[in-house]
């Protein structure tokens, strides 16, 4: 049996050789490799051995049919490789392969902006949830009980007791609950709104709030910051005013103007023909909102200001309708 696996193994070294297509080949391995070759018979032979003989013809078996398909394997190689062309030709003309690179949503540009801006003055950044409760959205926040803004029209209710968050200020009372001043952070998040959808609002945008609370606060202070904030993001020239305004959670309260960006202050579509854009709500920290968290009055003042990321993203790109900002249309997106 030992010999005759020798004398397959003699004749597929002699035969290899004599291959030299690939159906020559194919004749090859059907001879030695198939299941009806040569060494598929001699396995079959083995049945007639005596049972001591089995190991030591079962391993020369399986090495010799190792060997015989490593030899055709190799000649295979040889002539796939024979069969291409023996040099390749780089084609010049072809046009390059473009990358494909996503880029950052004009949103999350524009509050990375803001937040560089704000980090540079010191400033840290917090979090809180989206679902809120009516007491961190409106009751520590001054709003009274029959306040319009927790009328059914603006506020998606969970529950009776449970919202989606209208603003960030909630964010204000979580952070004051947990520290004590000084506490100077950003609010980045998102906030819904019950709201008709048109190209002016949409149900959900981002806000960025803004709280500092430290012995001896002024509002000169907050002015500063502000106005500092301003140039930086728009430009040193750029013209700003405040106004007296009203939330319930800042004693007193104002609002920011800066001259539209596109008519310079001389009227125009975007600004309605006013010559000023808002950009931001701002204020003194109400003393009734320290009482909330625990803080003293006595001691501690602060300022909150707050404003809409959409709105300036699209004063900034020019962008007219809101509902662009959320439908995530690659062909918009791929603009910024
Ligand atoms: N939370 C206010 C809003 O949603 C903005 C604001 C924040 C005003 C902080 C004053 C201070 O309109």
């Amino acid at each position: 049996m030992l010999d005759k696996a020798q004398e397959v193994k003699q004749t597929a070294l002699q035969e290899i050789n004599l291959a030299k297509t690939f159906q020559e080949l194919e004749s090859f391995r059907i001879k030695f490799l198939a299941r009806k070759g040569l060494i598929a018979d001699l396995f079959d032979r083995m049945r007639e051995l005596p049972s001591d003989q089995l190991p030591a013809v079962g391993k020369s078996l399986n090495e010799l049919r190792s060997f015989v398909q490593a030899l055709y394997e190799d000649k295979k190689n040889q002539l796939e490789s024979a069969q291409k062309p023996k040099k390749e030709y780089l084609d010049l003309t072809l046009p390059g392969r473009e990358r494909w690179v996503g880029s950052k949503h004009p949103i999350t540009q524009t509050l990375d902006e803001i937040k560089r801006i704000f980090f540079g003055m010191g400033f840290g950044i917090a979090t809180g949830p989206e679902i809120e409760d009516d007491y961190h959205n409106f009751e520590a926040l001054n709003f009274p009980p029959d306040h319009p803004a927790r009328d059914m029209q603006d506020t998606f209710f969970v529950t009776d007791n449970i919202l989606l968050r209208t603003h960030t200020s909630p964010v204000q009372i979580r952070v004051m609950e947990q520290r004590q001043p000084p506490v100077q952070v950003i609010v980045p998040g998102r906030v819904y709104r019950n709201e008709a959808i048109s190209a002016r609002s949409y149900c959900l945008f981002h806000q960025v709030e803004g709280l500092y609370v430290d012995r001896g606060v002024t509002f000169s202070e907050l002015k500063g910051t502000l106005v500092s904030f301003t140039k930086q993001f728009y430009g040193s020239d750029i013209k700003y005013r405040f106004r007296p305004s009203f939330f319930p959670f800042t004693e007193p309260s104002a609002e920011m103007d800066i001259t539209c960006f596109l008519c310079k202050g001389s009227g125009c579509r975007v600004c309605k023909y006013a010559g000023w854009l808002e950009i931001l709500g701002c204020g003194m920290v109400d003393p009734n909102v320290f009482k909330f968290v625990g803080y003293d009055t006595e001691a501690y003042s602060g300022y909150a200001f707050g404003m809409g990321i959409e709105r300036i993203a699209m004063l900034r790109y020019g962008i007219d309708d809101i509902r662009i900002l959320f439908e995530n249309d690659v062909r918009f997106l791929k603009q910024f």
